[in-house]
């Protein structure tokens, strides 16, 4: 295809699957709040998750393509960049010479490998069979997912790499909405520090979320 093939269009795909995901972390940070309300919160939200099957069912196939195109397209850019002479265009420049700009692939690479890690953790369960959801009920009979976090997230050592991993969430994702904001035409010399300032500020909240999960857990303030 054509359009796969020019810059721009591969862009476009990168920003669009950018979005899907995106889409998805702030929907799960949201969900994953109703822990603060303790085991009765979250464990009533994934059960009904859980019995959202049509809902499941159509995001994750959209999921898994947005995460294909996202990391096919974004190694082949990566390896394109390196050979490419020095960019003189200067917004698209000044975008490269951050830190998070400069280490989007790691910062990627980084999220790949957690993402595999965590939903081995809780989607499959597999990492510590004995605190498996699937095997440990609530008072209600329901699958003790509140129970499975916390004792998760006691282990200073799996806490930490959640921490970690979120660090490089906030990078990627401060440079990747100023990226789709690039590719959507809407940055100029005046525009641009405004939407880095808010990509950031979005890019803070969304792993400052995250992070206090485990966080309330390690400290003894969230108790299982
Ligand atoms: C403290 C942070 C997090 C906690 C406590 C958490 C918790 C969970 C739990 C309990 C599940 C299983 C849900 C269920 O099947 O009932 C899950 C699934 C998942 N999580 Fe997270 N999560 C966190 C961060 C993240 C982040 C940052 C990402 C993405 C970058 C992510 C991506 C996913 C995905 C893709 C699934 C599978 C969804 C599905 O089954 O369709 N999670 N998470």
């Amino acid at each position: 295809m054509r359009f796969l093939k020019s810059m721009v269009g591969r862009k476009v795909v990168m920003a669009v699957s950018g979005l899907v995901m995106l889409l998805f972390v702030i929907a799960h940070l949201l969900g994953n709040t109703t822990i603060f309300a303790g085991s009765d919160s979250l464990n009533s939200y994934a059960e009904k998750l859980h019995d959202l099957a049509l809902l499941i069912w159509t995001y994750r196939p959209i999921m898994i393509a947005a995460v294909f195109l996202h990391v096919f397209f974004g190694i082949q850019l990566t390896a394109e960049n390196y050979k490419a002479k020095p960019d003189s265009y200067a917004i698209r420049k000044s975008l490269n010479s951050t830190f998070a700009g400069r280490s989007m692939i790691w910062t990627g690479v980084l999220l790949g490998v957690f993402i595999i890690y965590h939903l081995l953790q809780f989607t499959f369960q597999v990492t510590d069979p004995a605190i498996s959801a699937d095997r440990n009920f609530d008072v209600f009979g329901r699958p003790d997912v509140f129970h499975m976090v916390v004792r998760t997230f006691r282990r200073s050592a799996v806490a930490l790499v959640y921490i970690g991993s979120m660090i490089a969430l906030a990078f990627h994702l401060s440079h990747g909405i100023q990226s789709f904001i690039q590719t959507l035409g809407l940055n100029n010399e005046k525009t641009l520090p405004f939407f880095q300032k808010y990509g950031t500020l979005v890019a803070v909240i969304i792993s400052a979320g995250f992070i206090s999960i485990p966080v309330v857990i390690l400290a003894g303030i969230l108790k299982g």
